[in-house]
């Protein structure tokens, strides 16, 4: 298999099983306990259909839409995720780089590989910040600063890790930051020789939004999980939050909000924006999924604060589906990921040229000229088994 033969979002997720070592690559795929609330995330798409309109003259359509007070060419967003070296080594600059060509927003993670300042460098496309709240407070001020230095268009503050997710697949391979080669996992470095060539012999792995301050996941190896639980705040509150925003002074989000009462919180604070979501289902197993809880924060906050559904959107018609039941946009993670890992810069833009054409043909078909006309009357809603 190769780039070329990538049609769809999960053909990138086979090329980068058979590329990857298989910690990194389930370090990636895998989720929290028995994994079910990860694949919730993408069925739970299939519990609504969609009502097309035909004869709509739909020949010129618009796919832009304004998310946190910036242009988006598509009503999707490229949420933060950590270690992207670990993955490829052009990491996060890979994915910058094509979120720019697709005039995309994009996140990077607290434990990303490259620097808030080089990313800035890079682009002057939309761009969040993906806040971790460390124990210590010098860290969260230092990264805070670097932020408003470089000129970020947003904070987004993850709370939905407080403690890390029960991730089987990586209790059983090992998988630390920076990567480690153990006696289970030897082997399969040794049949990825690209990947591992590319990790010994490429720029060396770093956190360098951390590393001023912790020598933990750049020069001294652990699991994300013991990561998560020593060095991140477990105290923290929404008085936090409050303060944060506060210091930050910009555009601020809240990720990994779920329920009713806490989007109501947030709008109550005066937070831009909340990403609905369950972190790709690696964190609490058995939580409802974001498209499932869609409907009732847009009933309960719609038009007070952007709702962004977060996690699981594989097809551009899960994206449509999200903005028919309320959503500003739609964002995810694997979906880019899966592809960044197969083939860095390329594979990353495939994968949105993938999605972006998908977006296009779907809201054709769909009767709809621009993203607007995605409203409630156009899904209908069946059980699923
Ligand atoms: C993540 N995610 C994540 N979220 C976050 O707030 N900070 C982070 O550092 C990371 N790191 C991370 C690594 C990997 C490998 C994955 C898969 C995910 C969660 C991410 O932002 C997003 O919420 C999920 O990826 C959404 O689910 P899908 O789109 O992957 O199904
Ligand atoms: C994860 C992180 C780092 O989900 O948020 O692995």
């Amino acid at each position: 298999m190769k780039l070329s033969d990538c049609h769809k979002i999960d053909d990138f997720r086979k090329l980068a099983k058979a590329r990857l070592p298989f910690p990194v690559f389930d370090y990636i795929d895998g989720a929290a306990d028995d994994e079910l609330t990860k694949a919730r995330n993408t069925r739970s798409y299939d519990s609504v259909d969609l009502v097309p309109d035909v004869l709509a003259g739909v020949e010129e359509i618009d796919t832009s839409c304004t998310i946190l007070g910036r242009k988006s060419a598509l009503p999707l967003l490229l949420s933060p995720t950590a270690v992207q070296r670990a993955f490829h080594w052009q990491g996060e600059t890979a994915v910058a780089k094509a979120a720019e060509q697709f005039g995309l927003w994009f996140g990077i993670s607290s434990l990303a590989t490259r620097s808030i300042e080089e990313i800035a460098q890079l682009t002057s496309g939309p761009k969040m910040f993906q806040l971790y709240v460390h124990k210590d407070a010098g860290l969260n001020t230092h990264m805070i600063e670097r932020c408003q230095a470089a000129k970020f268009d947003c904070i987004a503050l993850t709370v939905d890790t407080i403690v890390s997710g029960k991730r089987e697949r990586c209790l059983r391979s090992g998988f630390t930051t920076p990567p480690r080669f153990t006696p289970a996992s030897i082997w399969s470095y040794a049949t990825r020789p690209r990947w591992t060539l590319d990790y010994v012999l490429r720029e060396k792995f770093r956190l360098p939004n951390l590393d001023t301050h912790v020598a933990e996941g750049s020069s001294k190896a652990l699991s994300i999980a013991d990561y998560f639980n020593t060095m991140l705040d477990t105290s923290m509150t929404w008085d936090t939050a409050a303060q944060i925003r506060e210091q930050w002074g910009g555009t601020f989000v809240l990720k990994g909000v779920m329920s009713v009462a806490d989007a109501r919180r947030a709008v109550d604070m005066g937070a831009d924006g909340i990403m609905i979501s369950n972190h790709g289902g690696r964190q609490l197993d058995g939580s409802r999924a974001p498209f499932d809880q869609l409907e009732e924060i847009v009933q309960a906050v719609g038009g007070e604060i952007e709702i962004i559904c977060d996690g699981g959107v594989r097809r551009g018609t899960h994206a449509l589906k999200a903005l028919c039941m309320g959503a500003n946009a739609a964002s995810g993670g694997r979906l880019y990921l899966y592809a960044l890992a197969a083939a860095g810069q390329d594979g990353v833009t495939r994968a949105l040229s993938i999605l972006k054409d998908e977006i296009e043909r779907g809201m054709k078909l769909m009767g709809v000229t621009n993203v607007e006309q995605l409203t409630k009357d156009r899904l209908r809603s069946r059980p699923v088994c």
